[in-house]
């Protein structure tokens, strides 16, 4: 417990016992397979080792967003065959109706999915029925989806307090890494927080701002703040009417102690398409019929030797319209140089939050960063500061 959670290692024997296992394969699908498996192959650790100390596993997991009622369209049984195949070895199905039953059949090592825990009315409300249903099947409790864990919902928070809980290895793996990241990092610290909007990044820029070195904004986001301090951003995507919190935002970065950057060339178009005629430009010069997509080469480089002063790197978000070409140069650019600077053993670099992991991805590195978190909303709350109910029920 010398970390505020118990982990498998805390388990004791758990040969023959049922141990619900709480995972998110919460996965994109089209036309029954899983177009990003990114997910699935985080809860691998847990789910075999679990299965090789001879516990009978019972995966818990959400699938989209049922609103409470059954809905096969988001069974949870067209898992089973994807999971099964990724993991080498048989897994069952478990339907809510006759799951005391079918898992009272199941044996040693054996590996079940219960269905859509959404299908539940109460499961997100924590109904204390719901979680008592769940918490008869089993005699332990692992909480392994970080991703889900700013959910207090009966299968995230509820059952860590009706059963022995313990975090799985890929929570405990999350924890770790943002532990090094925001909670205890080595200085100097540099986070890159990008994106549409800043309305919905305003929380994590006011408490990233207290806690990091250097906030390097980009995406839409920094035509908010370049818009705020005056410079005509034409027709780009902006939050004007947030003007007045951008400027607090800078104000409360420079009380801190805390460089903000914003880029200072920038590329434009007048049209948003792929591979559109652009123009790389300075600031001030972006034209009342151009639009800013990215962040340009000076800037990036710029931003590459701010990272080579830093011990550690926080990310989430895109620094430009990375999805269409040639608008994820700046991303891509960056991105490469954090990878290399953490090959080089002088970064410790940690990223989260789907656009983010697609954007490394795109850019061939999410492997070479220290950690890259499979959470999307989870991160972003982490990001901000909050208690992720799931974690906190776990150290209760
Ligand atoms: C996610 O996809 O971020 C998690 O699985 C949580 O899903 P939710 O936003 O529907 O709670």
């Amino acid at each position: 417990m010398a970390r505020g959670f118990k982990t498998l290692d805390d388990m004791g024997e758990v040969a023959g016992k049922r141990v619900l296992v709480r995972e998110d394969l919460n996965v994109p699908m089209a036309d029954g397979q899983v177009t990003d498996d990114t997910r699935l192959r985080a809860t691998l650790a847990t789910v075999t080792e679990l299965a090789d100390r001879g516990a009978i596993v019972l995966l818990l997991a959400h699938f989209g967003r049922p609103k409470g009622r059954p809905d096969p369209t988001l069974s949870l049984a067209m898992m089973t065959r994807p999971y099964s195949q990724l993991l080498g070895r048989p897994v069952r199905f478990v339907d809510w109706d006759g799951a005391a039953a079918a898992v009272a059949t199941l044996r040693a090592g054996d590996i079940a999915v219960l269905e859509n825990t959404r299908f539940f009315a109460g499961e997100e409300a924590n109904d204390p029925q719901v979680v008592e249903t769940m918490a008869a099947l089993g005699d332990l409790y692992v909480n392994d989806a970080f991703s889900a864990a700013h959910r207090a919902h009966a299968s995230t928070e509820g059952l860590a307090h009706r059963l022995p809980a313990f975090a799985g290895r890929a929570m405990e793996a999350e924890l770790d890494a943002l532990d090094k990241a925001l909670g205890a990092p080595e200085h100097p610290v540099a986070a890159v927080v990008g994106g549409a909007k800043v309305s919905t990044k305003l929380d994590v820029l006011q408490h990233l701002v207290a806690r990091v070195d250097h906030l390097i904004i980009g995406g839409g986001m920094a035509n908010t703040f370049l818009a705020a301090r005056g410079v005509a951003v034409g027709k780009s995507l902006a939050e004007h009417n947030l003007a007045g919190t951008a400027e607090a935002i800078l104000q409360a970065a420079e009380r801190a102690g805390c460089t903000v950057h914003l880029p200072y060339d920038v590329v434009v178009a007048t049209e948003f398409r792929a591979n559109p005629p652009t123009r790389t430009v300075n600031v001030h010069e972006v034209g009342a019929d151009e639009m800013i997509l990215d962040v340009g080469p000076a800037a990036v480089e710029a931003l590459g030797d701010v990272l080579k002063n830093c011990r550690t790197l926080v990310w989430n978000g895109p620094l430009g319209a990375f999805e269409t070409p040639p608008f994820d140069a700046a991303t891509v650019s960056l991105a490469r140089t954090a990878a290399a600077l953490t090959r080089e053993g002088g970064l410790v670099s940690v990223a989260g939050g789907g656009d983010t992991v697609a954007a490394l991805n795109q850019a061939g590195v999410a492997d070479e960063f220290t950690f890259v978190s499979t959470a999307g909303g989870a991160f972003l709350e982490w990001m901000e500061g909050r208690a992720l109910p799931g974690v906190a029920a776990l150290s209760a």
